[in-house]
């Protein structure tokens, strides 16, 4: 294929699509410049359509622990490819995914196959409120759950808050329906609780807060909001659509200790490929159609190519690699901090390349941390290493970031570095 530059082809994607892009933040408004048209990838490199190589540190947000283009995936997927792409009807491959997630999330008694973390945390709201007849629900400044109508919204005025919608289009009826608490806020999750914790359906939260930068929570915040859920008849949901099977096995809820009544999933049990995926306790998936009377429905749910290429990635997840991960993950934090300035928050191989210390809530974050970030993020494209285009995302870490990688990235960094002196 020949070479089309780079420039060239945002220019036209421009003319195609909403800033060029088919997700927003790949649009790199946030940190200025031209966003890279990936070519071809393999383990943590690409190439970019200047012919340019990257070391990956943003991972398709998510999907690619063991990397990109692993052999393992790319057999199982042709092979499930060459039986048929789509079957809008049952296929053993959604029984081997399922039964693998169960030994590996014990909690998960059902569950149900979509295709996008989005639609994950959709369904699972639906659920519950149709599992207790209750329609409000609580979310948390600062945590992401996809783009659908509820979900795009922060605190409103007043004392306990009522949503206001954080995007256009999203009606203020929605909107008023999600209750918004700030991370790390044991009073006003209290309060909440008490004022109206027989008015919610769900709690949501990330257990791992990992869309607002790495907000890590203490876990007696997590703990009290486990007890107040139960005290109340009220759903708890752990979005582990990044947490889940990358911090461990179990996920975020197996770290922590804490078991949700519903979790969501999305990322890695697609290896790479468009799914999700809601679960948990037997008597709320229950409701769900042809069950119960919560309708959701999917075209390509469970769509045999994506749970080959779900499967083929979970069957690599084994306690050795957690181990592996774990280890390697600190040593490139601690690449990291070597930045002057630069501090690293870090939870498994999730990594947040901060400007700033201890924050765990949205609003600590400075502009200032940002602005480093911003120009820590141009200095390191020039060293041929790609971080996430924004400094409220993490970086990810990958099976395949090596010995070779980490001494590139060391590299990168020391000649990045003296800038930020
Ligand atoms: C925690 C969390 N929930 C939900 C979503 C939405 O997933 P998707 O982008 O697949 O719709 C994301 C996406 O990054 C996420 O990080």
């Amino acid at each position: 294929m020949d070479l089309v530059s780079n420039d060239a082809l945002f220019q036209e994607a421009l003319t195609h699509f909403p800033g060029g892009v088919s997700s927003p933040v790949r649009a790199f408004r946030a940190v200025g410049g031209t966003p890279k048209f990936f070519r071809k990838a393999s383990g943590a490199w690409f190439e970019d359509e200047d012919g340019r190589r990257f070391l990956d540190l943003c991972m398709s947000w998510g999907p690619l622990i063991l990397g990109h283009a692993r052999p393992e995936i790319l057999a199982a997927v042709t092979e499930s490819m060459n039986e048929g792409l789509t079957f809008g009807a049952p296929s053993r491959r959604e029984l081997a995914l399922a039964r693998k997630i169960k030994t590996m999330v014990p909690f998960i008694e059902k569950m149900r196959f979509v295709s996008s973390g989005t639609e994950a945390v959709m369904s699972a709201l639906r659920a519950a409120r149709g599992f207790t007849g209750r329609d409000r629900i609580l979310k948390f400044e600062g945590c992401y759950h996809g783009h659908s109508d509820g979900l795009l919204v922060k605190a409103g005025s007043g004392l306990v808050t009522f949503g206001a919608p954080t995007s256009a289009g999203v009606p203020k009826g929605i909107a008023e329906l999600t209750s918004v608490v700030t991370l790390d806020d044991l009073d006003t999750l209290e309060r909440t609780f008490s004022e109206m914790g027989s008015e919610l359906a769900a709690a949501i939260i990330e257990p791992i807060p990992a869309n607002n930068g790495l907000l890590l929570q203490r876990p007696e915040f997590l703990q009290r909001l486990r007890e107040l859920t139960a005290k109340h008849g009220v759903v708890l949901i752990f979005d582990e659509v990044i947490s889940g099977f990358r911090v461990a096995p179990g996920g975020a809820a197996e770290r922590l200790g804490i078991t949700p009544d519903l979790a969501t999933y999305g990322k890695i049990i697609g290896g790479g490929m468009p799914v999700g995926l809601y679960g948990g306790r037997r008597d709320i998936m229950g409701v769900v159609a042809p069950d119960g009377p919560v309708y959701q429905a999917g075209t390509l749910s469970g769509n045999p190519v994506a749970m080959a290429a779900g499967l083929a990635t979970l069957e690599q997840l084994t306690p050795a690699f957690y181990a592996d991960l774990e280890a390697k993950a600190a040593a490139w934090a601690a690449a990291f901090a070597t930045i002057p300035g630069l501090h690293c928050p870090r939870y498994g191989s999730l990594l947040w390349p901060l400007f700033q210390d201890g924050v765990r809530r949205s609003d600590a974050v400075k502009g200032e941390a940002i602005g480093s970030f911003n120009r820590l993020h141009k200095a390191l494209l020039d060293q041929g290493v790609y971080l996430p285009p924004s400094g409220y995302e993490v970086a990810f870490l990958s099976g395949a970031h090596g010995e070779a990688e980490l001494a590139h990235f060391k590299r990168a960094v020391a000649a990045a570095a003296p800038a930020f002196a």
